[in-house]
């Protein structure tokens, strides 16, 4: 089996580029254990400079969007060429956040072609708002997947791929998704790509779980079957992460 993954959303934090200094800074004490596993940070965009210098050697430096176009003239945006000259190797793409300031499956998909096109590795997130009696978040799931990777229909692109299970109502919670929930959703998932890129690939695509993972969780997330984890405020505190990364480790 490849090695867990563990990806830092930094978010909007912290809230300048000294303390991104001194938090990419602290991580390094630990560099051993995070090269166990496969991590990734990742940092707004104007402390990536900083921040890649000092994971050099133990995480790889990650974006937490992409532009679907470029290089050209789009004020504002952050092009994959730009995120490549920085050294980032992985994209955070789709997540809720982003969606909900308006960013379709249609817009997601794009940049998911993008970020192969560029050889940025992509990380779709995909999560359902809020859960019903009825199981309708199964079916949100499914065409959450359709959508998004409706560019991505050859094989060997599927094997370049991730996906974040992060289901909007357990982010930025006192309390993650219950793991019997989860193995249910990773089984779910895990057969919409089998329709999608046939059984060989789909086996290979990591399923990473994101939504108020911390220490005291992540055994029970990580027993219901997941290939790693993206928390978010986790990764703001290098102890929780590091416990988080221990976890990973055992
Ligand atoms: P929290 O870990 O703070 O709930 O955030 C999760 C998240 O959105 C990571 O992408």
């Amino acid at each position: 089996m490849s090695k867990p993954i563990l990806i830092a959303n930094w978010k909007n934090h912290p809230e300048s580029l000294a303390k991104a200094a001194s938090l990419s800074l602290s991580l390094k004490k630990n560099a051993s254990l995070y090269k166990q596993i496969t991590t990734f940070i990742a940092p707004p965009v104007a402390f990536m400079e900083t921040v890649s210098k000092n994971i050099k050697g133990f995480a790889n430096l990650a974006s937490q969007d992409i532009f679907f176009a470029g290089p050209g003239t789009y004020t504002g945006a952050v092009t994959p060429d730009i995120l490549k000259s920085f050294g980032v190797k992985l994209s955070i793409i789709g997540h809720s956040e982003r969606r909900a300031l308006g960013e379709t499956n249609e817009v997601v998909s794009e940049k998911i072609k993008a970020a192969l096109k560029s050889g940025i590795t992509p990380l779709l997130c995909v999560g359902e708002l809020e859960r019903d009696e009825g199981g309708t978040h199964f079916e949100f799931i499914r065409e959450q997947l359709r959508l998004s990777l409706e560019g991505v229909r050859r094989k060997d692109d599927a094997g370049k791929l991730l996906i974040a299970y992060e289901p909007v109502w357990a982010i930025g919670k006192a309390k993650a998704i219950d793991p019997e929930d989860l193995s249910q959703m990773l089984i779910f998932i895990k057969k919409v790509l089998t329709d999608i890129f046939g059984r060989e690939a789909a086996d290979k695509i990591p399923l990473i779980y994101g939504g108020s993972v911390d220490p005291t969780n992540a055994q029970a997330l990580l027993d219901a079957g997941v290939d790693g984890f993206l928390p978010g405020r986790a990764s703001l505190d290098p102890k929780a992460f590091h416990d988080i990364a221990n976890i990973l480790c055992a």
